[in-house]
């Protein structure tokens, strides 16, 4: 496939003007004032995958925002690869933290990207990596040189627990039907040293309010004779870790896949810099459970973390009032074998118990999701593992994530099959921050990269015994 760096050298341009074009659209999933352009967005992806080389193109409607489908099959008796990813993005706020409007994207240039970076919402999650899939089938189209069948399910609910998508897989095995999915929605440990995700986290995510009084009081009339939602809040979420960082919930650990010292020796090879990762972090120290390293502690073992916190008073000046509520919201990242719903009822249960008389408690579970492993020794990790070794001239490391896609277990338990993650951004892309961007080299690695991939699972494919 000589002809991959050509192409991209007389087209990278475009390639890079189609994406901005798709970047300017603010395709932000959970917030309904841009469900209009959520839906354009959807259109303008269905239109790249026509334009690309799709022969069947569609936009599948849901009970919430479409999923946009397409195909090329080329022959029935080809293996069948599946692209999954997301055309919606995260709510770009604190916009005043951003560098420059978060859907106006501009190029610029950084030590870790020399050749350019695409500032924008959505360039590295997902839109920039998916789009690297529209075109290398472009590529492989115009060169005719696509090895097998190619379906795309992009979906535009991911960001907010892909709840349509889940309906939609139940309801369409044979259309989904593929003997593999290929996912983008990931990152690399760094561009010169290539790995491939082999797990992401499980989620569980819930709300809390804590009510005490039933209106606000002045905090000199009551303050120390009746409960204060607020402190108590924040003495209850206190308790849910202990002096070694591991959370007190009861049960919480009961079914986490602990790694065997064979596993975790393994893990520890993969390279880690620790003053760079402080450094780029602006931290004195690191942070975490005892016992575990920092890349254990963010990929193989589970984690409570409070999102957001409010109640009261926060506007300007002083108000001396004890408020009436208290809210946060929490996410516990999983690991395999923790089932997100039991660890919900386990939160809701330990929450409940440790809330003083003086308060009420309600827990509002949000969304969740099972984790996810890929074995290392399948057709399509060696077939991915080959593509980067083409074009990073490295074998790719494999490397647990702490994220979570948690449509990837569900592909399996509806489709059978088993989903390689092969991403290509990098954990300091600031996806879901200010100042989100992808590498231009990235993206365009990305492309190069992709149709080996399609290459080398076909040639193993028929290779199977
Ligand atoms: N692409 C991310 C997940 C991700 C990023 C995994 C980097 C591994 C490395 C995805 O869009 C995402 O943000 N997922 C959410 C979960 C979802 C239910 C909102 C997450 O991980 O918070
Ligand atoms: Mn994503
Ligand atoms: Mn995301």
């Amino acid at each position: 496939m000589q002809n991959i760096k050509a192409y991209l050298d007389q087209h990278k341009e475009r390639f890079i003007n189609e994406l901005i074009e798709l970047l300017k659209m603010p395709s932000v999933s959970a917030d309904s004032a841009y469900s209009h352009d959520v839906l354009a967005t959807a259109e303008a992806f269905a239109t790249s995958l026509k334009n690309a080389g799709c022969d069947v193109v569609e936009i599948c409607e849901t009970d919430g925002y479409p999923i946009v489908y397409g195909e090329k099959i080329i022959d029935e008796k080809l293996p069948t690869v599946l692209v999954y990813g997301h055309y919606d993005v995260q709510p770009p706020d604190p916009l005043n933290l951003w560098d420059s409007p978060p859907f106006e994207p501009v190029i610029k240039k950084t030590d870790l990207h020399p050749d350019g970076a695409i500032y924008a919402r959505g360039a590295s999650d997902d839109k920039g990596q998916v789009y690297m899939h529209v075109k290398a089938l472009e590529f492989m189209v115009t060169n005719n040189t696509l090895p097998c069948n190619i379906k795309f399910m992009i979906e535009g609910e991911e960001e907010v627990g892909s709840v349509s998508l889940s309906a939609f897989v139940k309801e369409h095995h044979e259309k989904l039907s593929n003997d593999i999915i290929l996912i983008s929605d990931t990152g690399l440990i760094a561009n010169d040293i290539p790995s491939i995700t082999t797990g992401l986290r499980g989620l569980s995510y819930v709300e809390v309010e804590v009510t005490g009084a039933n209106r606000d009081l002045h905090s000199g009339l009551y303050g120390g004779a009746v409960a204060n939602p607020i402190n108590i809040l924040a003495k209850m979420i206190a308790t849910l870790h202990d002096e070694n960082n591991h959370i007190t919930i009861p049960g919480f650990y009961d079914k986490v896949d602990e790694l065997t010292k064979e596993e975790r020796a393994a893990m520890a090879k993969a390279p880690f810099d620790l003053d760079a990762y402080k450094k780029a972090l602006d931290i004195q120290d690191i942070y975490g459970e005892k016992s575990y390293s920092t890349n254990e502690r963010n990929s193989i073992r589970p984690t409570l973390d409070v999102n957001g916190i409010w109640g009261g008073y926060t506007g300007e000046g002083a108000k001396t009032v004890i408020p009436s509520k208290a809210y946060a919201k929490i996410s516990m990242r999983l690991v395999p074998h923790q089932d997100w719903q039991e660890i919900t009822r386990l939160f809701t249960q330990h929450f409940e118990n440790i809330a003083p008389p003086g308060v009420r408690i309600k827990v509002n579970p949000h969304h969740g999701g099972e984790s996810y492993v890929t074995p290392i020794d399948s057709i399509g990790y060696k077939a991915a593992s080959k593509a980067f070794e083409t074009t990073f001239g490295k074998v790719p490391v494999p490397k647990r994530n702490g994220g979570s896609i948690p449509i990837v277990p569900l592909f399996e338990e509806e489709l059978g099959s088993k989903s390689i993650l092969m991403g290509f951004g990098l954990d300091s892309n600031a996806i879901h921050s200010p100042n989100e961007h992808f590498g231009v080299w990235n993206y365009l690695k990305g492309i190069e990269t992709i149709p080996y991939f399609y290459k080398y699972y076909t040639e193993l494919f028929s290779q199977r015994t």
